[in-house]
């Protein structure tokens, strides 16, 4: 089943970026633990938020569902907002829990257009949204 694992901004750093928060697990460990859930996972990563717009038009014209962590763009982006509500199916996705982290964080302007969010559970977080958009 053709799903989109759309990252956002700075997830390219899996791995080195403060891994008390993210984890160990590098950016392409998540690509392939994203592709054993659903071999027809595509997974990507832009820091550019036009990129991640077009990403979303994407999956707006080719009905494709989207997993999605729109890193910082979570919390202020009502463009990747927008262009989520689009999508047939969208799940946010955080790595890290972020209700307890620095109060910017604990809004997300996108979750009001997605079907659900995992925040929290690091990379389980991704193969338990794969997993809900394949049973529906
Ligand atoms: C994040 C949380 C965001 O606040 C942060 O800006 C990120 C990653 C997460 O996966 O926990 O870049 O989306």
């Amino acid at each position: 089943m053709k799903i989109l694992v759309l990252n956002g901004p700075n997830l390219g750093r899996l791995g080195t970026r403060q891994t008390d928060v993210y984890g160990l697990t590098t950016y392409d460990e998540l690509v392939q633990i994203c592709t054993e859930v659903e071999p027809e996972a595509d997974v990507r990563q832009t820091d550019d938020e036009a990129t991640m717009i077009g990403w979303l038009h994407e999956a707006a014209d080719t009905g494709t569902p989207v997993v999605l962590n729109a890193g910082a763009w979570t919390h202020y982006s009502y463009a990747v907002r927008d262009a989520a509500a689009l999508a047939p199916a969208v799940i946010e996705v955080h790595l890290s829990q972020i209700a307890a982290r620095e109060e910017f964080r604990h809004h997300s302007v996108v979750s009001a257009v997605t079907r659900g969010t995992i925040t929290g559970l690091g990379v389980e977080g991704y193969r338990a949204a794969i997993r809900a958009l394949q049973l529906h």
